[in-house]
Formats: C-alpha cells, structure tokens, sequence
C-alpha cells in the first residue's frame, strides 16, 4: 500500500505517521511518502530521522520529497493534510485563496501523476471546498474517489453523547454530521437514539469544538485529527459493519442538495474502499433548516474559487 501524506513535516503529520505504521491497517505493509515544500524539507529530515529510530512494524519504505512527480506517482492513497493553518479568529473559510493554489496543484499532480484508482482524504480546511478544488483539477479520476474529512466531528459528537447524556461510546452508532466542516455544520442523533434531542448549545459546542482547541492550543488540533483520520481510512477500506458514518462526499442529488459540492453525509462503508450514500433517511424540518443554512454556505465557499478554475 502506497500512502501519500502532504505536509508531511506538519503537526497533524507527526500525530498520524504513528497512528498509521504501529497497526496493521491495510493487512500489509506501508510504502510511505512525505511531501512538503522545500522549506520544509530540513524539518522534514528530522521526522525521517526519527522514523528511522522509531523501527515501526508496518513501515516498509519511506520517501521524503517536494517533487511532486515522486510523491504523486503510483500511489493508492493520499492524505491531503497540507495547507495553509488555520489561526486564532480565523473562519477555515478565510483560507478559501490561499489554499486555492496548493490544492490547484495538488489535483493537477493526482491526475499527473497518481492511478486513476487513487482514493484521496482532504483534512486541510476549508476541506469540503479544498476537496472540490482538488477534485476539479483531476478530471482522470473519478469523483468518488474523493472523500473530505467530517470524522473528528463525529467523534466529538460521541463524546458529548458519552459526557451529557451517559451514553457508553461502544453503543454509539449511526451518529451524522451534515453539511460543511465549519462553524455551520449539523451534528444529528435521530438515527441513534430518537429520544435524545440536541439542543442548541450541543450543536454550538460541536460546530465550535475546533475553534475552541484552537484558542487554548493557539494551534489547531492535531492528535484528535489525526485519530480521526485513522478512524476515516480504516472504515473506508475495510467497510463500517453495516454502521452509518459520515464521510463528505461528492453530491448527486441526495436529498435534493445541490449538485457539483463536497458534503459531509451519511455513508456506509464496504471492503476496499467502497462506500455508498444512505439516501433514504428522514430528517426533522428544523434540522433540515439547519443543514441547508451549511450548505449554503457551502455554495458561497464555491463561487469564491469558482473564477479561479
Ligand atoms: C478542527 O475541526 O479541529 C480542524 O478542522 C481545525 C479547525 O480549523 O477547526
């Protein structure tokens, strides 16, 4: 298994390098790649250098680059984790331009370089958009491939059902996290347990969890993204068991949400990176209000890059 992981020198790189080489997620060996820019490179060496020390089980090679043909070329999986960060008071939208060009050149070099077979996990923000962009720019490789990144949420969610409402995580399931991965997203419990109703601060706390670690950490977070991450790609390759989880996806026409946008819905995963969109779900109207004020926004994170294609 060929995994890319761009920023490769950052600190969600340094939680989920880890995470990813001391299990054996893929029933097989990891070739790993590590891209940065070239002023990253140095820093790069010193996560090689601890790599090397680390003798991890399922690390079977390891590249580090800022060549984008070396790092793209034959891979099964890249994790696109490099971006520009997200800082204190920031909205993940506010990155919106200038991660246009990273991720312009990061699908151009998917559809380069990488299989059409490629799977590929958006993490830096804002990432429903940043995964259309690069999606737009890798016309070889089908839309379904791409998946943005909303697990973290969904396990914030658990824990506020585990911490509130006494629920035990083992028990949690079918827990959705709508719309986009920003302070408009749409945290729903009714297909776990219809009796516990969210009420506004619940939906606040989990919309704003990220902004919250941000100003206590002055960074944004990292270990839980990257436990997320593990979470995301093992269910997508190995199947959810029949459980509904969320994964932002590419839009055809699931409950009459606009076409050609990235958006995190409810997904049950299969073997080798099969998912499908479970369409059939209910959704209250004040829900349904709040998911359609998300992906408004959405649409407005679109027609700000939409000249730029
Ligand atoms: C998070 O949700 O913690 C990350 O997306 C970082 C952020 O900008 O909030």
């Amino acid at each position: 298994m060929k995994v890319l992981i761009t920023g490769g020198a950052g600190q969600i790189a340094y939680s989920l390098i880890p995470l990813l080489l001391s299990s054996n997620i893929f029933n097989t060996k990891i070739d790993l790649i590590l891209l940065d820019i070239e002023p990253c490179m140095e820093k790069l060496e010193g996560v090689k250098m601890e790599l090397e020390d680390s003798n991890f089980e399922y690390l079977n090679s390891l590249i580090i680059t800022s060549d984008l043909k070396t790092a793209f070329s034959d891979i099964d999986l890249a994790i696109l984790l490099g971006g520009f960060p997200r800082l204190p008071g920031m909205e993940r939208k506010d990155l919106l331009e200038k991660n246009f060009e990273i991720f312009k050149i990061q699908g151009t070099a998917l559809n380069d370089y990488a299989k059409p077979s490629v799977k590929v996990l958006v993490v830096a923000n804002p990432v429903n958009t940043n995964c259309w962009i690069t999606n737009k720019f890798s016309p070889n490789i089908p839309s379904e491939n791409f998946t943005s990144y909303s697990y973290l949420d969904q396990e914030r969610l658990a824990y506020l059902l585990q911490n509130k409402y006494n629920q035990r995580y083992e028990d949690i399931k079918n827990i959705i996290i709508w719309g986009n991965h920003s302070s408009t997203m749409v945290p729903d419990v009714s297909n776990y347990n219809s009796e516990i109703k969210l009420d506004n601060s619940d939906i606040s706390t989990i919309q704003n969890r990220g902004a919250s670690v941000i100003e206590k950490r002055k960074l944004s977070s990292a270990m839980s993204a990257a436990n997320g991450i593990i979470k995301h790609i093992t269910k997508w390759f190995h199947g959810s068991d029949d459980e509904i989880i969320s994964f932002g996806v590419y839009n055809t026409n699931s409950y009459k949400f606009p076409e050609d946008m990235f958006i995190s819905m409810p997904v049950k995963a299969y073997e080798n990176f099969k998912y499908s969109v479970i369409d059939d779900l209910e959704i209250d109207s004040k829900t349904r209000t709040l998911i359609d004020i998300s992906i408004k926004e959405l649409k407005e994170e679109i027609y700000l890059v939409k000249h730029l294609l």
